[in-house]
């Protein structure tokens, strides 16, 4: 078995390093390694002092994700970080890269840190629906005041050496990255200095005003209450509160015992799910055997909504973009879309007009497409219309350079019939960004037939460059997120015509934990452009299949949303919040009444039930036709194109904790009414018949390599 911790005694001191690729995650044999190491220091009368690094790029990435929800196995990180600051000798932590959660805990219960400049400090805890809990929680407020320390832990944000050497959570900074040099000089220098043990539960400085530390923990607790439905929050607050009101010892119970009851939350499972989730949907297939090519120069067709917002990301990640507009007029549009972006940046103070002239040197624009000719990778953001899209595709297959990856960022239309519309289908790949471009952090990559595995690497690799999530997607109406949101979008009208009114349906849809309702994001985005879709599809539309026509009617009256001062709510002039309308609730009854159907009151479970259920059942399809290569990768979409809430860690995940079984009963009394909208997706019914999850999907080797 290899050592997860070495243990030499240089010169009086004891080196600890931590050995556990790639972050040195506090596994089993990591805390047993530690705790024996540091009692074999304790017990070795030549060793004067200690010294605990990490080895490889991390001092410590915090305790093992991975070990969350098995049973647990001693010795336990606070028995760790306790024998380790009971120790008689001086401890020093010395750190570079990153000291998460865990790792800075057992950095705080050292006597001493030092750090290099670019070590990443944090208690990022939170964002696992955890608390800080080897001590972190008593430790840190003792250290460095409760605010500072409640910050750490309900933001947690990374901080870098000097703001933790500012705020006292590290002593002194390194001058080189050589971190067992540099760390064996501090230690050098404590001795030499006769530094004393100092151990950090009894230190009172940083909490000796008890005013300033309540006045921080209420602040918190008030600021904790608004983070509605999240769970640990609210915990940490408590901690806080008990390491200024109870004894160290008495702290560390209480952390134990709230630890403990976010363990158990399945908003932990949630937030852990999603944790692996974001880094597997990395390891497309095409990503382990093909060779991105290289990307410096990109062109963007089309500087609307999608194509300004798709430049500033190209730019920001420090591309060199050429803009294409169809005539000057809209390319002086374009332009000004993007100037936009980097001025409202430069008004908020994160970025100097220097910064921004930077940036736009980087970007030119052109009504010529031969000014592609250098581009790497073209996209074109232009009309969601088939005969433009076919138009500009042949355009940029007669000007791109050979080689060049030429991309679409269209929502529904078929990629395949692109692809296939020009001589050189092996280049063309969907790159579906969403709205803000800049800002949105999902990418879908839709994989046509006849590209080329190195194209689909090349798309991944941009992806980390625009710091994006990209999920891999096949080629259907939608790919992934919009075929789902098109299917649970209809179950929301269902309910509409039955009886639940736009406000409910918002209201259910935000209790479960999304920022924004179906109805309120079509009055944001404006509901010509379902409209528009809708009409497209018209023709193509199952006639057996229930059609709710509110939707067009209030098209019908120009009531497009928040643009049009009306739409599924009233706006008040420049108010963005809406009001009920009773004009759209009669539009709704008269609906009703014409489909023949006698509205009936919902409650709130029955609405999230359906919404959910035709969510996760569609889901269900997208992976069973191989449209998602797992349902992790449904659940990374939901979460990061469509608000779906990160802690309940996606549809599919969401459809687990719930149980397929119930899930599926729902969906087969659903169909009692309605037996085309609920088909029952066969997935569903195998997983169900065999008694499995669709977690167990997650785990095989990728099933559409
Ligand atoms: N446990 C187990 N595995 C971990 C891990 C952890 N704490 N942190 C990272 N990993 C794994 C990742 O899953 C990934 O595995 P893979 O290669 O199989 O996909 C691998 O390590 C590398 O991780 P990244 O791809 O994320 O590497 P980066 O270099 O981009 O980022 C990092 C490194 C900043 C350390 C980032 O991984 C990270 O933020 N990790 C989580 C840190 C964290 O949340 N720590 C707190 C844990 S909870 C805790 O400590 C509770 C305690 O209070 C009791
Ligand atoms: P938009 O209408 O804001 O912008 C389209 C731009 O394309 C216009 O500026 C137009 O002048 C330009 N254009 C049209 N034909 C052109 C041509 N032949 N050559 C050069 N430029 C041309 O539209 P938007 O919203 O930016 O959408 C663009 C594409 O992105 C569509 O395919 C759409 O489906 C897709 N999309 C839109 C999202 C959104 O939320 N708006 C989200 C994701 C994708």
């Amino acid at each position: 078995m290899r050592t997860a911790v070495h243990y030499q005694v240089q010169d009086h001191v004891a080196l600890l390093a931590i050995d556990n690729p790639p972050v040195n995650a506090l596994s089993a044999a990591v805390r047993q390694g530690l705790l024996d190491a540091v009692n074999a220091a304790q017990a070795d009368d030549t060793v004067h002092a200690v010294l605990i690094t990490g080895v490889g790029k991390a001092f410590i990435a915090g305790a093992d994700i991975r070990e969350f929800g098995l049973p647990p196995q001693a010795p336990s990180l606070p028995d760790v970080c306790n024998a380790i600051e009971a120790c008689s000798k001086p401890v020093v932590a010395a750190i570079h890269g990153p000291a998460l959660g865990g790792g800075l805990e057992v950095a705080m219960s050292a006597h001493y840190r030092v750090a290099t400049s670019s070590a990443k400090l944090g208690l990022p805890e939170v964002q696992l629906g955890l608390l800080p809990g080897a001590g972190g929680t008593q430790r840190a407020p003792r250290l460095i005041g409760a605010q500072a320390a409640l910050d750490l832990m309900l933001s947690g944000r990374h901080i870098g050496a000097p703001e933790a050497l500012r705020m006292g959570l590290i002593d002194h900074i390194a001058t080189s990255d050589d971190i067992q040099l540099e760390g064996l000089a501090y230690v050098r220098h404590l001795l030499s200095e006769g530094a004393p043990v100092r151990r950090t539960s009894e230190q009172t400085h940083a909490m000796a005003d008890r005013a300033v530390q309540q006045a921080a923990i209420n602040a918190a607790r008030a600021d904790a209450a608004k983070r509605r439905g999240l769970f640990s929050p609210l915990k940490i607050v408590d901690c806080v509160q008990a390491a200024l009101d109870l004894p160290f010892a008495e702290g560390l119970r209480t952390e134990r015992a709230l630890f403990q009851q976010c363990l158990e939350s399945p908003q932990r499972a949630g937030l852990i799910h999603a944790f692996f989730a974001e880094r597997e949907v990395l390891k497309a297939p095409e990503t382990r055997y093909a060779k991105p090519r290289t990307i410096q120069q990109v062109g963007v067709i089309g500087g609307g909504t999608m194509g300004a917002g798709i430049a500033v990301a190209m730019l920001d990640a420090g591309l060199l973009v050429t803009l294409i507009e169809r005539d000057e007029a809209a390319l002086a549009q374009g332009r000004a879309r993007v100037e936009k972006v980097y001025d409202g940046q430069i008004a908020k103070s994160r970025l100097t007009p220097q910064g921004r002239d930077d940036i736009l040197a980087r970007l030119s624009t052109s009504t010529d497409y031969a000014a592609l000719s250098q581009a790497d990778l073209v996209i074109e953001a232009v009309f969601e219309d088939m005969a433009v899209k076919y138009a500009v595709f042949a355009q940029m297959d007669r000007y791109g350079k050979p080689g060049a990856v030429l991309a679409t960022n269209t929502s529904y239309l078929d990629v395949n019939a692109i692809a296939s519309s020009i001589s050189r289908p092996q280049d063309v790949i969907g790159l579906h960004f969403f709205s803000p471009a800049h800002i949105m952090k999902l990418l879908e990559i839709v994989v046509p037939a006849k590209v080329s595995p190195d194209v689909v690497a090349t798309a991944f690799e941009l992806a980390r460059r625009l710091k994006k999530v990209p999920v891999r997607a096949g080629v259907c109406d939608g790919f992934i997120g919009n075929r789902i949101l098109a299917t649970y979008r209809t179950a929301a009208d269902h309910l509409l015509e039955d009886g639940a009114s736009p406000d409910e349906i918002d209201q259910m849809v935000r209790a479960f934990g999304f920022p924004i309702g179906p109805y309120e994001m079509s009055d944001l985005a404006g509901g010509d452009i379902g409209w528009a879709t809708r009409k497209r599809r018209a023709a193509t539309r199952d006639p057996r299949a229930r059609y709710v026509h509110i939707a067009d009617r209030l098209c019908e009256q120009g009531w497009f949303g928040q643009k049009s001062g009306r739409g599924w709510y009233r706006y008040a002039e420049g108010s963005r919040t809406g009001t009920p309308d009773p004009e759209v609730m009669a539009i709704v009854e008269a609906e009703r009444a014409k489909a023949g159907v006698a509205p009936r009151s919902f409650t709130i479970e029955d609405l999230q039930r359906r919404y959910l259920a035709a969510m996760i059942n569609e889901g269900a399809k997208v992976i069973e036709e191989g449209i998602a290569l797992r349902p992790l990768d449904v659940d990374v979409t939901l979460v990061h194109g469509y608000g779906f809430p990160r802690h309940r860690g996606g549809p599919m995940k969401y459809a687990d904790q719930v149980g397929l079984a119930q899930i599926l009963a729902d969906i087969r009394a659903f169909a009692q009414t309605d037996p085309l909208f609920w088909k029952p997706s066969a997935l569903l019914i195998t997983l169900v018949e065999a008694g499995r999850d669709f977690d167990s999907l997650n785990k095989m080797e990728t099933p559409h390599a």
